[in-house]
């Protein structure tokens, strides 16, 4: 059976690392990060994780600026939210929650925000220099993962790594970092031919597609480390449960390694998102 890659323990070890910096920072430079999140409408899943993001970024010493908005907020008045937070000093990191409501431009909004403040790795001056390469803001779900892939195989190097999914979110990011890791990548999508016999040959597999279930045992390689990025809801009422992409029961048979859904990526992304807070605040401060 595969081992359990448990995400919740990383998360706390990270948020603990995280919180024992921001000390330092308050103590030697009287410096405190902040974190400003935006939320428009009243999405309740998005509700939920703006509220877990600013518990967790109190939880760690920084401050946390909430902005909920109504759904009908004009884009112009959210771009003058934004051009507010890119010049109020005490903010070092911005996060516009997706997905935007109807009739927001959500490329003209994640262009407004201040690269050095993009916390989410969105903009498209962070998203080229991690396509290049570089070193800029990176994406905190795939930033997770790959935490947790170095955590449990250590160095990387000339793994075959497949991702299953190309969002801007977690599939390119996530393509890029591993890539930055010297893995052999493959980047598997909705067009792929014969996706479960491109899957089998990553001695890593990352899949972030949102189709609960998808990856089936004769999808995995023997022994290797599965990723599963999917989170979505099912049932209603009292009887709703997450699930992942992958079919635990017949993956954890084949694969050497797993995430468990919930409890292994989830936790990672806020995580990193205040590992990236903290970044930004030290960059700009410098
Ligand atoms: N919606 C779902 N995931 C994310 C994320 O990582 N960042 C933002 N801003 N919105 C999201």
């Amino acid at each position: 059976m595969a081992t359990l890659i448990d995400g919740k323990a990383h998360a706390q070890a990270l948020r603990d690392a995280v919180a024992g910096e921001v000390r330092r920072l308050g103590e030697g430079h009287g410096l405190v990060p902040g974190l400003a999140v935006v939320l428009l409408g009243e999405d309740p899943a998005s509700q939920v994780y703006v509220r877990s993001k600013g518990r967790h970024a109190r939880e760690v010493g920084m401050r946390s600026f909430e902005h909920c908005l109504p759904a009908a907020t004009p884009e112009a008045e959210l771009l003058s939210l934004i051009a507010t937070l890119n010049h109020d000093p005490a903010v070092h990191g911005i996060l516009v929650q997706l997905p935007l409501p109807d009739p927001i431009d959500t490329e003209a909004v994640i262009a407004a925000i201040d690269p050095a403040k993009d916390v989410d790795g969105f903009h498209p001056l962070n998203a080229g220099a991690l396509a290049a390469g570089g070193e800029g803001l990176v994406p905190c779900t795939p930033l997770g993962c790959l935490t947790l892939l170095k955590a449990h195989l250590g160095d990387l190097a000339g793994k075959h790594a497949v991702v299953l999914g190309r969002s801007r979110i977690v599939g390119r990011p996530m393509a890029s970092l591993l890539l930055r890791e010297d893995c052999t990548v493959t980047l598997a999508h909705s067009r792929t031919a014969n996706p479960a016999k491109v899957c089998r040959q990553g001695d890593i597999l990352v899949a972030a597609v949102g189709q609960p279930g998808l990856v089936q045992g004769d999808w995995v390689k023997a022994g290797a480390t599965v990723i599963d990025v999917g989170i979505t809801r099912l049932g209603n009422g009292d009887t709703t449960r997450l699930v992942g992409d992958v079919n635990p029961a017949c993956v954890s048979r084949v694969a050497g390694a797993l995430t468990p859904v919930p409890g292994g990526v989830g936790p990672m992304t806020i995580a990193c998102l205040l590992h990236n807070t903290l970044i930004a605040a030290c960059r700009q401060h410098r």
